[in-house]
């Protein structure tokens, strides 16, 4: 099985979002960088923007929380149509409470961790969750390289994960490409985000198809 593909529409023509999506027919899901401008120093799309991305959306919304506070705000994403929101490890103060929350709202829950994060931060939190986002790069900007320590953390994360009764993503994201898909799914990531490698390509549902076959 190859792993899922999510397109991040950060590097998209953000003045033409829905004309985009129907470039990546291919895509698995899409994924959308919420940056607040605090926990990252970069401001991206909020509420409403999701909200109407949603209605015209034909893939499933995988909303990235960057964002300070998300146990304020995390909720209002699935109200305006996220199918699964993942919020950082070191900023959320109630993971367990805000993945509860979210699971009632009927979306999928998900924890990011950072480069410097170690996965066993996470470790407890785990059996609450669907999705485990491991950031390949430091958040905040798209087109950064590729940090080479982190298939070693993928597969560690994918040997706690294997010791659970429950099915978790286990998500990667920041410089995916050709070259480095096949090393994170080797590692047993299961979807990976790619937004330069995909929307800076002539045809980006190539680039897509690319991906899948990377990591088959
Ligand atoms: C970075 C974002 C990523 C970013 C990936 O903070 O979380 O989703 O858009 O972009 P590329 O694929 O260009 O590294
Ligand atoms: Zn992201």
């Amino acid at each position: 099985m190859s792993v899922c593909v999510a397109p991040s529409i950060l590097s998209a023509d953000l003045a033409n979002l829905e004309a985009e999506m129907s470039r990546i027919p291919s895509a698995d899901l899409v994924h959308v960088d919420v940056m607040d401008g605090q926990f990252v120093p970069n401001m991206t799309f909020g509420l409403p923007v999701v909200e109407r991305l949603a209605e015209v959306s034909p893939f499933p919304l995988d909303t990235h929380l960057m964002i300070a506070d998300p146990d304020r705000w995390a909720t209002a994403y699935v109200d305006c149509g996220a199918a699964s929101v993942t919020f950082h490890a070191e900023a959320v103060r109630a993971p367990v409470r805000l993945a509860r929350e979210l699971h009632k709202r009927g979306a999928k829950a998900g924890i990011a961790i950072n480069p410097g994060t170690p996965v066993d931060f996470v470790k407890d939190i785990l059996p609450f969750i669907d999705r485990l986002l491991v950031m390949s790069v430091e958040p905040g900007f798209g087109g950064q390289e590729f940090i080479d320590e982190t298939p070693a953390k993928v597969a560690y994360a994918r040997h706690l994960i294997e010791k659970l009764d429950r099915e978790i993503d286990l998500e990667v994201d920041g410089g995916m490409s050709p070259v480095t898909v096949p090393l994170v799914a080797a590692a047993g990531a299961t979807t990976v985000v790619a937004g330069s490698a995909i929307f800076g390509a002539e045809d980006p549902d190539q680039a897509i198809r690319r991906l899948h076959a990377a990591g088959r």
